[in-house]
């Protein structure tokens, strides 16, 4: 089993990686299982420019480092979004990543194409936010379910954290960070 992690954050070990490094650690505990981290924001990735070329082709026009990115995508058999909360909100590295799938849209609902979606392959998002509102996850869960279903992932259970700002923060949060570790060990397993 491979699982592809998503890092949305521009900030090197923060709240939303060091859930997602939690995570990881439960993965592998699990023999036969790989995990590869990608950066986004060590990554060039243009926005998306609505100019329908992928309507046409399910591909899209641009050649970035989103190129090889569609790729990971497909072959992994989960997919772990990791955003901190931006003006409630994916963080715009993330944002930008997803808009990039609307050639995996068009691909889906344009030319019919469905994609390895009998494989219960899951699509998950892991955020954090400085605040407590009750809202604060509203907008990026939106996006996140819109992205998965383009890429016929299944949604799974997200892992939420509200009220943690500074880097490190999370630290002492042990009981997110311990449920990160069960969610990765469960993913691996297929329990999650
Ligand atoms: C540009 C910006 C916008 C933010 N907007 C929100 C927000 O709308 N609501 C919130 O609760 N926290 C907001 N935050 C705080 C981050 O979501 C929070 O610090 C998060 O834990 C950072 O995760 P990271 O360390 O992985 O980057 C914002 C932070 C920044 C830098």
């Amino acid at each position: 089993m491979h699982i592809l992690i998503i890092l949305g954050s521009p900030r090197k070990n923060g709240n939303s990686e060091t859930l997602a490094r939690s995570v990881a650690i439960g993965i592998q505990e699990i023999p036969d299982t790989t995990v590869d981290f990608i950066r986004l924001n060590d990554l060039r990735i243009s926005p998306c420019q609505g100019c329908g070329g992928c309507n046409k082709t399910s591909t899209c026009v641009i050649e970035d480092d989103m190129t090889a990115l569609y790729e990971k995508v497909d072959l992994c058999d989960h997919l772990i979004l990791v955003s901190p909360i931006y003006f409630y909100g994916l963080s715009a590295q993330c944002k930008t990543f997803v808009d990039r799938f609307q050639a995996r849209w068009a691909r889906k609902y344009l030319s019919g194409i469905r994609f390895r979606n009998n494989e219960q392959r899951q699509g998950i998002l892991l955020a954090t936010a400085a605040t407590e509102g009750k809202k604060v996850f509203d907008g990026a869960l939106l996006t996140a379910r819109t992205l998965f279903d383009a890429l016929d992932l299944e949604c799974g259970e997200s892992l939420l954290v509200r009220g943690v700002d500074q880097r490190g923060a999370i630290q002492t949060q042990a009981q997110y960070l311990k449920q990160a570790i069960t969610m990765g060990r469960e993913l691996a397993t297929g329990k999650h």
